[in-house]
């Protein structure tokens, strides 16, 4: 896909589909009334007033991702124009623009455009245009990737060749790094979305590692893929009993970003789970919907993802990103409740469901960060059906023993869209996983269960500052309505990389 900033009169677009925004404001005394992005006004001079009149008739209302299809008869190169709503005026935001950016560009696929120009572009101080063009990126590309690969009898004859960003300033350095940003986001994420979307009989531990292993390679990372020998050598109980029941082989991926290498503060670590499927192991899953728990590795794409914008970006900043990889199935040697198991850190669990396996093998990636002296650790996980349950899938669950890391964490997922709820992590939580035959006990029941597999994995983060985001349904979309379309979200990728990238300006 060809990308570019243009600097160019709407009147002379060249682009067969215009996408223009158009917002609402509720403030002065005539009530609701419309208020178009300069384009969209130029625009509607060109139309001799067409947008309003729409408008004035109830023909749309500006209401977020609302689209609007206009012919334009000759009076302008391009031949179409979608205006898309972008909500209220007074609570425009970056997130709001990459939505309304998503859903138009989705439109105009729908609809066959080739050549797509995006003049989302609202009247604002000039910091702030950068964000908002970043924003319009991302929404693009997000937008009109789809998960194509296993499409034999449909064709996707209809694809974008080409957008166009059209911005006041095409030739600002902060305007032509703002749309660099946005692409490298967003092929980000879209790389996690790939390997999320992927068939789980593909995408095993081994290729997660291996696609991992390509990515670090390719983005100038360290890599490495500890087997089973060295995690025996290290004593990861936790990773080699999920793992032991598949005929696949765990892996442990260590990908290392030195971008302050004379740096003396400790190294930021990212933690992500991997489970390549999760079928509940002997604590078998219902059937029905089972096979979204290919989506089980959604922390350790995010993870993947956040390295490759990192790598991409270079901040000055050390990161490591630590990936425990298995697949939890059921044969004879799978691991069984009742068993005990030893983590990397030498603290045991009791075992009472082998499908709270999240946590096992969080805690063998949790202590080898802590043994490298990590802070603060980031771990991104599909760890609780409970968190999906409490935050119905529109945001993730952040528990964290750092109220600064917290607040940064919390600004940065308003920023990038990838919501996030703070939820408790209080010590009387802590009876609920007593064990009378091990440290731990490995579920504290069925209340408040996000929050009891939060405080189990406390027990190996040691003292560094610590954040967990339980992101469990987060990882797939559901319902069509979404500015990027079904499957995979990516979501984590590009709020752990924004959260990384303001670490290092400070
Ligand atoms: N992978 C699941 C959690 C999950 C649920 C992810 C829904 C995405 C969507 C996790 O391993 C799991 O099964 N957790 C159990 C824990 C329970 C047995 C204590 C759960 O949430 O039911
Ligand atoms: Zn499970
Ligand atoms: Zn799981």
């Amino acid at each position: 896909m060809d990308t570019k900033l243009v600097k160019q009169a709407v009147k002379e677009s060249t682009c067969d589909v215009l996408i223009v925004g158009a917002a609402r404001s509720s403030k002065g005394a005539e009530g609701k009334r419309l208020v178009l992005s300069p384009a969209a006004r130029e625009v509607d001079h060109l139309l001799d007033g067409l947008l309003t009149t729409m408008y004035e008739n109830g023909e749309f209302k500006g209401n977020l991702g609302e689209v609007t299809q206009i012919y334009t008869m000759g009076k302008m190169t391009a031949r179409r124009v979608l205006v898309v709503g972008l909500g209220n005026v007074e609570q425009l935001q970056c997130h709001t623009l990459r939505r309304a950016s998503g859903m138009a560009i989705r439109f105009a696929q729908s609809k066959g455009a080739s050549q797509v120009a995006l003049a989302l572009e609202m009247a604002e101080g000039a910091g702030k245009a950068d964000e908002a063009l970043q924003a319009v990126v991302e929404g693009a590309l997000l937008g009109v990737y789809s998960f194509n690969k296993y499409l034999t009898m449909r064709t996707n004859a209809h694809s974008i060749e080409q957008i166009q960003f059209m911005s006041a300033q095409a030739e600002s350095k902060t305007q032509q790094e703002a749309l660099k940003r946005g692409i490298i986001m967003a092929e980000a994420a879209n790389f996690a979305r790939d390997m999320v979307n992927e068939s789980p009989s593909v995408l095993t531990p081994s290729e997660l590692a291996k696609r991992a292993s390509d990515m670090a390679r390719q983005f100038g990372l360290e890599c490495e893929i500890l087997d089973r020998p060295q995690m025996e050598e290290l004593g990861m109980g936790g990773l080699l009993a999920v793992g032991q029941g598949s005929a696949q082989p765990s892996k442990f991926i260590i990908l290392r970003y030195r971008g302050a290498p004379q740096s003396s503060a400790p190294t930021l670590a990212l933690v992500g789970k991997g489970i390549t499927f999760d079928s509940g192991g002997i604590s078998i899953k219902p059937g029905a919907g089972m096979e979204a728990m290919k989506g089980d590795m959604g922390g350790a794409a995010a993870v993947v993802g956040a390295m490759q914008i990192i790598g991409a970006l270079k901040p000055v900043i050390n990161v490591t990103a630590f990936v425990s990889s298995a697949e939890n199935m059921l044969d004879g040697a799978s691991f069984r409740p009742g068993d005990v198991l030893r983590i990397m850190n030498g603290k045991t669990i009791e075992i009472v469901n082998t499908d709270a396996e999240g946590r096992l093998v969080l805690a063998d990636a949790l202590s080898y960060a802590v043994r490298e002296d990590c802070s603060p650790i980031i771990d991104i996980a599909t760890l609780t059906g409970a968190c999906a349950v409490a935050l119905g899938g529109v945001r993730a669950g952040l528990f964290c023993n750092d109220d600064a890391l917290r607040d940064a964490l919390m600004a940065t997922s308003e920023s990038t869209g990838e919501k996030f709820w703070p939820m408790p992590i209080d010590d009387d939580y802590q009876e609920k996983i007593e064990s009378s035959i091990a440290d731990i006990k490995q579920t504290g029941g069925r209340l408040g269960g996000a929050i009891t597999a939060a405080k189990i994995l406390e027990h190996f983060v040691g003292d560094a500052s610590w954040a967990h985001l339980d992101i469990a349904s987060m990882e797939m979309i559901d319902g069509k309505t979404s500015f990027m379309g079904v499957g995979a979200s990516g979501f984590g990728a590009r709020a752990l990389a924004t959260l990384v990238l303001q670490r290092a300006e400070k």
